[in-house]
């Protein structure tokens, strides 16, 4: 990515301590969603990485996947479809269960939103343990989808998400702002 402009973005993310547990440090993206200069180039930025992926739709991560996935589909000219927590869409719909720290979620996806020649890139936040995107990508797949890649404003290196998304995805298809 670019590099400077990855920097520039750092500056706006604020790390909070023991947040929403204590030995947590949590990624605060609201002052870079309030700097209209700083939102824009990153959703110009991950909207040129999916371009580059050759994505024919973007999926977006409830909830902060959200913010970033939805501008980025506008700007690539691309059709949104949110990934979302059990309970949400109606249906039918499409589940997947996986990991958290603590305990399991469940992500749907509405049947129908994707299909096979469907190039799809997962668009959120932060890749912390992986556990999200694998699922959401694993769920897309299962639709006869091809997930082109999966889009990050910030990617936790240490916690390896990149490895747990290689036996997912075909290649080293992530990319990180
Ligand atoms: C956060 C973040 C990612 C995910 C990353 O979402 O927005 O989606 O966790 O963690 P992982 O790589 O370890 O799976 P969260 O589940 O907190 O939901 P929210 O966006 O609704 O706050």
């Amino acid at each position: 990515a670019d590099i400077l402009l990855g920097r520039r973005l750092a500056g706006f993310i604020r790390d909070v301590p023991d947040y929403p547990r204590p030995g947590v440090q949590f990624k605060d993206i609201t002052p870079l969603l309030a700097d209209p200069d700083a939102f824009s180039s990153l959703v110009e930025l991950l909207a040129s990485m999916c371009v580059r992926r050759g994505a024919t739709r973007i999926a977006g991560l409830e909830a902060r996947g959200f913010l970033l996935a939805a501008p980025v589909a506008v700007r690539a000219g691309l059709g949104f479809v949110p990934v979302r927590k059990a309970g949400k869409l109606p249906g039918p719909v499409l589940a997947r269960g996986y990991e958290l720290e603590y305990g399991t979620a469940t992500i749907e996806i509405q049947q129908g939103a994707f299909g096979p020649g469907d190039r799809v890139v997962v668009v959120d936040d932060v890749l912390a343990t992986g556990g999200t995107a694998e699922a959401a990508v694993e769920l897309i797949r299962g639709t006869g989808a091809q997930v082109a890649g999966v889009a990050v404003l910030l990617e936790l290196g240490f916690l390896l998400g990149r490895d747990r998304l290689k036996r997912s995805l075909d290649g080293d298809r992530v990319d990180a702002a």
